[in-house]
């Protein structure tokens, strides 16, 4: 009987062989010709040394000093350190995955094709479809007059390839909806015009109560504790420069912000902020009448004031908001958010950005205590990307989701809050992320309140590891996806891992950074029952800017669990061995 236990990528290849670092050193003739030999290598080999090169410090793929998302290193710029995480912040920020994404530039760009647009006479549609394909990663150095103004303190985002469309769902009330073609059309002309929304015309998310109506008609006062704009910008409160933002659904709460375009705003931009809010309530929350009002009234004006760094006119424009958000019957908002069934993944991404800009980045350091090459090093997979894997697994309200490892949290919050899941449940070790997990929590649910939304149902089991954990191992049977973000776990961790997940139900979907099953995984007759011969696993490539170590892409896997043993455990590995001339053993 042949096993292999060893934890490879299961992906070796030439290509791979390529892209290993040059650390062997030449010899003798190879020196001075400069060119190697070509040698048969062996694959598996060729997949240890792959995973080896991960964990070098000179390899690309070598841990970052930090391992948190990025707050503005632009990984664009040429010669950009992969890893340069906690860096201070660079002026033009354009990774799309990043916290920091200029929207000055990103205004130009949109102007730029409007008007090239309009001179080589493309009608609207070829705009639009120019505006969605071309992505929003704008190669130009630093501006130092953009290091300022141009930061949209916001998740980008940024539409991946492989992003799929809304999760419809089949319990939807179907009466009364909103027309869901003319919120489209509005966001697309809205983008078309400048915006502090990236381009996110073509992705949405459709879920049953999104909003929680009784709730907002029960009670008319916020009376949450909120972590406020003010504690990040102007902790001294020194700053005079400060106006209020009205919230649309509670007529009680305002939240103070500074407004100056002449601090480093590369960290955290307020304006940015209030933009987006200002335009996510105007797309989203107001009847139409009035959004059409506010447009020309404050979106233009607020746009138009943060392009000219007009602290002035920028305030001016928000105090209009306030004015007119304040006239409007609190009844009609809740009536429109009755009949709405989808929203913009961006307000999704953009909510979950500003809790965590309030909650994590004030602690982030406190992350990086770890000992460096453990299981335990810190790294977020991105919003743009986890909605994408959620929704390759049919992620869908109802469904139980767990995240081994969880970190702060972030995973799970994002699964709960878009794709409404029945329960979705995290488990983390490390104390300082189990804090941080807790504050982000609260924070999302209270922030989940003030926008009506409802937010699923959560639960985390900190400082304990999920090996022998009775909460896990009551959950897992019944789960329908399962994270783990096993990057960086080591070959005993995965097999601590395999042991859990034997106990999964067919139909459950496990996203992992690797391979779940080793590679050159054997079949063994004496445990036919093992879930790794029943597992179906998609190997998928990571776009870019899906993690926060690295800007670059990679893979990723879904495996799925099979009733019955998965055909290609058979024929992939005999393949291989037939091509090395070697008999292929399944014996006893
Ligand atoms: C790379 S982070 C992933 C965070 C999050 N899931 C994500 O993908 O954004 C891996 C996390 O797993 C945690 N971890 C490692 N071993 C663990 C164990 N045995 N039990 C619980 N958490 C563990 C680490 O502390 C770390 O926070």
């Amino acid at each position: 009987m042949t096993t292999d236990t060893t934890y490879g990528t299961g992906s070796a290849n030439a290509d791979e062989a390529s892209s290993l670092p040059a650390t062997s050193p030449l010899k003798g003739s190879e020196k001075t010709t400069g060119r190697v030999p070509k040698k048969r290598v062996n694959k598996s080999l060729l997949s240890l040394l792959n995973d080896a090169c991960k964990y070098s410090a000179y390899s690309e793929y070598s841990m970052p000093s930090g391992f948190l998302r990025r707050k503005g290193s632009d990984s664009s710029r040429p010669g950009a350190k992969d890893d340069e995480l906690q860096n201070t912040t660079q002026g033009s920020d354009n990774n799309p995955s990043s916290i920091s994404v200029s929207v000055q530039k990103q205004r130009q760009v949109n102007k730029k094709r409007q008007s090239e647009s309009s001179v080589n006479g493309l009608d609207e549609n070829t705009q639009k479809v120019v505006t969605r394909k071309k992505p929003s990663r704008i190669k130009k150095k630093a501006d130092p007059q953009s290091r300022h103004t141009s930061k949209l303190v916001a998740e980008s985002p940024r539409k991946s390839e492989s992003s799929v469309g809304s999760q419809p769902d089949a319990t939807s009330s179907t009466n009364n909806l909103m027309n869901h073609k003319n919120l489209r059309k509005d966001l697309v002309s809205s983008q078309r015009a400048n915006s502090f929304i990236e381009d996110q015309t073509n992705h949405f998310t459709r879920r049953r109560d999104l909003f929680d109506s009784d709730a907002l008609q029960s009670k008319e006062t916020f009376d949450c504790e909120l972590i406020h704009s003010r504690s990040l910008s102007d902790p001294q409160r020194t700053n005079p420069n400060v106006v209020k933002l009205q919230s649309i659904l509670y007529p009680d709460f305002e939240e103070e912000y500074t407004v100056d375009f002449n601090v480093d705003l590369s960290k955290y931009n307020p304006m940015s902020e209030i933009g987006r809010i200002i335009e996510y309530t105007v797309q989203i929350y107001v009847p139409k009448k009035i959004a059409n009002q506010l447009r020309k009234k404050v979106v233009q004006p607020l746009n138009k004031a943060f392009d000219d760094r007009n602290q002035e006119g920028f305030i001016r424009a928000v105090e209009t908001f306030n004015e007119i958000v304040r006239k409007v019957p609190r009844t009609d908002v809740i009536e429109r958010l009755r009949c709405t069934e989808e929203v913009p993944t961006s307000f999704f991404h953009s909510l979950l950005h500003t809790v965590y800009v309030r909650t994590i980045h004030p602690k982030a350091r406190s992350l990086k205590e770890y000992q460096a090459f453990s299981n335990y090093v810190y790294g977020e997979l991105l919003p743009n990307f986890l909605t994408t894997a959620y929704a390759q697994c049919g992620l869908k309200s109802g469904d139980i989701f767990m995240d081994l490892g969880s970190g702060v949290g972030n995973c799970v919050l994002q699964a709960a809050l878009e794709f409404g899941c029945s329960l979705s449940f995290g488990c983390e070790l490390m104390p300082n992320a189990s804090d941080l997990t807790t504050t982000q929590e609260l924070e999302l649910q209270r922030r989940c309140k003030l926008w009506g939304l409802k937010l699923c149902p959560t639960k985390f089991s900190l400082r304990t590891s999920f090996v022998d954990n009775p909460i896990v191992d009551e959950l897992l049977p019944k789960c329908d996806v399962l994270l783990v973000n096993n990057f960086i776990f080591d070959a005993k961790l995965n097999l601590q891992i395999q042991k859990l997940i034997q106990v999964l139900k067919p139909g459950c979907k496990v996203i992992s950074l690797k391979n779940l099953r080793p590679f050159g995984y054997t079949i063994n007759f004496d445990d036919v029952g093992n879930i790794m011969n029943r597992l179906t696993v998609k190997r998928y490539d990571l776009p870019e800017n899906s993690v926060s170590w690295t800007h670059r892409g990679g893979e990723y896997y879904i495996s799925t669990v099979g009733e019955d043993i998965d055909e290609s455990i058979f024929t992939t590995h005999s393949k291989g061995r037939v091509r090395m001339g070697r008999r292929v053993k399944y014996t006893r």
